[in-house]
């Protein structure tokens, strides 16, 4: 008889892209809409790197390479970890994947065994729970509430590790809240991951994009080195989403297990691209922190402007770029504001339960978008905000 998977049935999509694609049959339909529903910068490489991808292609470098990847890429992301992160990797722990989203599934199931407990975030970037489950694993959520500042609570974590609990995935800063966790909770993931004997799979993919201090990396802790996994990439911190590049730094202990996996799945990553990371991480026109400082005064007003709306209330994310907004206040779901902000107001935005139970009562706006459009959102949404005014006016 002819199937579909089992796993299949328990995998699950992304509530971001099916948004998107309900806001482009509208657009196709005529309307104006704002997309504040994805997470991908509006910002595109400096010249320096797309110049580069033309010199590599020019250079015949479109052939199969490494499958670790191109050494001298390898070696700049460990010099560019160590500068803007104060780590210490060498190049022969680094591999690169086509996105982070691979090098997390491929991590997942290089580290997994049906059955083992993976400790994950919620709400939370949707891709941990279900490859866990596509994997046989189980995800097992932890919440970022909002009376806990939406910082892990290190006593429930403690609470839900089991004999079976074999990964402690992290995320900070974290989509979608924008935490940045504190010192005190990654010294203590750190103590629990030790104590336990747990992978840490820390997803970095945001760690450029702060508003605050330094930012410290999950590797720094005491006992991290020989259990963590830091996946990054350029989708983010360098406005790449749809060159797929990405990269995972593990321990010498799993790199064979990783380059397993990749003659296996996608054999390498094309080479071009390889070559025009590396002048991405150079940044020789400043492209990352420019982006960053437009990103943080969008945020300022963006979150101000949001909290004027009735009922939202939303505190300034330290990291990332999304707002996450608290819909408690207005009576109504976050599904169907989010159908009213689209449908009637044409601002597509996210209702929180696509990234887990606990953001049932929240709606993710990307502000990685102009301050006009920006403007505009928030002046559609306050326009729409008259159909839960009512229900306010009775409470
Ligand atoms: C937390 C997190 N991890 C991983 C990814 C996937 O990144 P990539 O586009 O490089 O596959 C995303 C993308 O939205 C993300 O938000």
């Amino acid at each position: 008889m002819r199937t579909i998977a089992s796993r299949m049935s328990v995998m699950s999509g992304e509530g971001a892209l099916s948004v998107f694609a309900r806001a482009r049959e509208l657009e196709r339909q005529g309307r104006s809409i704002i997309h504040l529903e994805l997470g991908e910068p509006d910002f595109h490489p400096g010249p320096s790197v797309i110049e580069s991808a033309g010199k590599a292609l020019a250079e015949g470098k479109d052939r199969y390479c490494a499958v670790a990847g191109v050494a001298a890429l390898r070696e700049e992301i460990a010099a560019y970890l160590h500068r803007t992160r104060n780590l210490t990797v060498s190049a022969e722990n680094i591999v690169i994947a086509p996105g982070c989203k691979i090098a997390l599934f491929l991590a997942m199931m290089a580290l997994l065994e049906p059955g083992d407990e993976v400790l994950y975030p919620d709400p939370g970037f949707p891709g941990y729970p279900s490859i866990s489950l596509g994997l046989g694993a189980v995800p097992v959520p932890f919440e970022l509430a909002a009376h806990n500042r939406l910082q892990p609570d290190l006593n429930e974590i403690a609470a839900k590790i089991t004999r079976r609990t074999r990964m402690l995935l992290t995320n900070s800063p974290g989509n979608p809240t924008g935490t940045v966790y504190t010192d005190d909770v990654q010294r203590g993931l750190a103590e629990l991951a030790v104590k336990h004997d747990l992978w840490v799979l820390s997803d970095e993919i945001y760690a450029r994009i702060i508003y605050g201090n330094e930012y410290v990396s999950m590797l720094r802790y005491p006992g991290m080195e020989e259990r963590t996994l830091i996946i990054d990439g350029f989708s983010k911190s360098f406005a790449m989403t749809g060159w797929r590049l990405g990269y995972t730094v593990a321990p010498s202990e799993v790199t064979p297990a990783l380059l397993m996996m990749a003659v296996n799945t996608y054999t390498c990553v094309a080479e071009f691209t390889q070559y025009a990371a590396i002048e991405a991480l150079r940044d020789r026109e400043g492209t990352t922190p420019r982006m960053v400082a437009e990103f943080a005064h969008r945020r300022e007003q963006f979150v101000r402007d949001l909290n004027r709306v009735p009922g939202f209330r939303c505190q300034p994310p330290d990291g990332a770029f999304y707002a996450w907004v608290d819909i408690t206040d207005t009576g109504m779901k976050a599904e169907e504001i989010c159908r009213a902000l689209l449908e009637d107001g044409g601002v597509a935005a996210i209702p929180g339960a696509a990234f887990g139970p606990s953001g049932k009562d929240f709606v993710r706006f990307s502000f990685a978008s102009s301050v006009a459009n920006l403007k505009e959102a928030v002046d559609r949404i306050m326009k729409v905000s008259t159909a839960w005014q009512g229900t306010l006016a009775g409470q």
